[in-house]
């Protein structure tokens, strides 16, 4: 049985949470500040794959001025010779170097992922760098981040859709739904 605005991906359930309308203005907000400060700077907007991929679509619309992007992937692995975490960036081709680099994210949970990618690309000289996330969830940050740009604050609640996947599941959902406690 299928209840509306609620769906079950592998063992879960989940309800809707953030509709795509709200998605959308906010990118559209995000947009008009993105494009006021970087009037003039030609920014390169740096999305991280897989989970940004709709965000940064939606985004790149209402970015009015010049601008470039470019797609990348964070692999992180346990180094055999330490006992830290090895982040790899995959797939950046592009010189960033005098850059004003632009990170988008789908979500920005813990901060690993961004704050490995951030030390990474700041060996490589930018102009600048900054984060722009859809979701933020600020309970669980762990790194001294500034997020300049915030799509929406949400709770620690495990989220899916418009990008965001539950086991590779849920990414081509329209909207953003929130798992249901067993
Ligand atoms: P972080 O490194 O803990 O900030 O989280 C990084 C990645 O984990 C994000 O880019 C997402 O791909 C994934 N992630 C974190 N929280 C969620 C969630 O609630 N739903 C789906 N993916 C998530
Ligand atoms: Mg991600």
């Amino acid at each position: 049985m299928n209840t509306p605005g609620r769906i079950t991906l592998h063992d879960k359930s989940f309800e809707i949470n953030i509709p795509e309308r709200q998605l959308l203005q906010a990118s559209e907000i995000l947009g008009a500040r993105i494009s006021a400060d970087y009037k003039d700077k030609k920014p390169l907007f740096l999305a991280i794959l897989n989970g940004a991929f709709m965000f940064a679509a939606d985004l790149m619309k209402e970015i009015n001025i010049p601008c470039e992007i470019s797609f990348l992937r964070v692999s992180s692995y346990q180094d055999m010779y330490s006992t830290g975490q090895v982040t790899e960036v995959i797939g950046l081709k592009e010189d960033i170097r005098n850059r004003h680099i632009i990170i988008l994210e789908d979500i920005v949970d813990t901060g690993h992922t961004v704050y490995a990618l951030l030390q990474n690309l700041i060996t490589k000289e930018p102009a600048s760098i900054k984060i722009a996330t859809l979701l933020l969830k600020p309970d669980c940050v762990q790194h001294p981040l500034q997020v300049k740009y915030i799509g929406k604050s949400i709770p620690n609640d495990f989220v899916v859709g418009y990008g965001l996947d539950y086991n590779g599941l849920g990414r081509n959902l329209r909207d953003i739904y929130k798992v249901i406690a067993d």
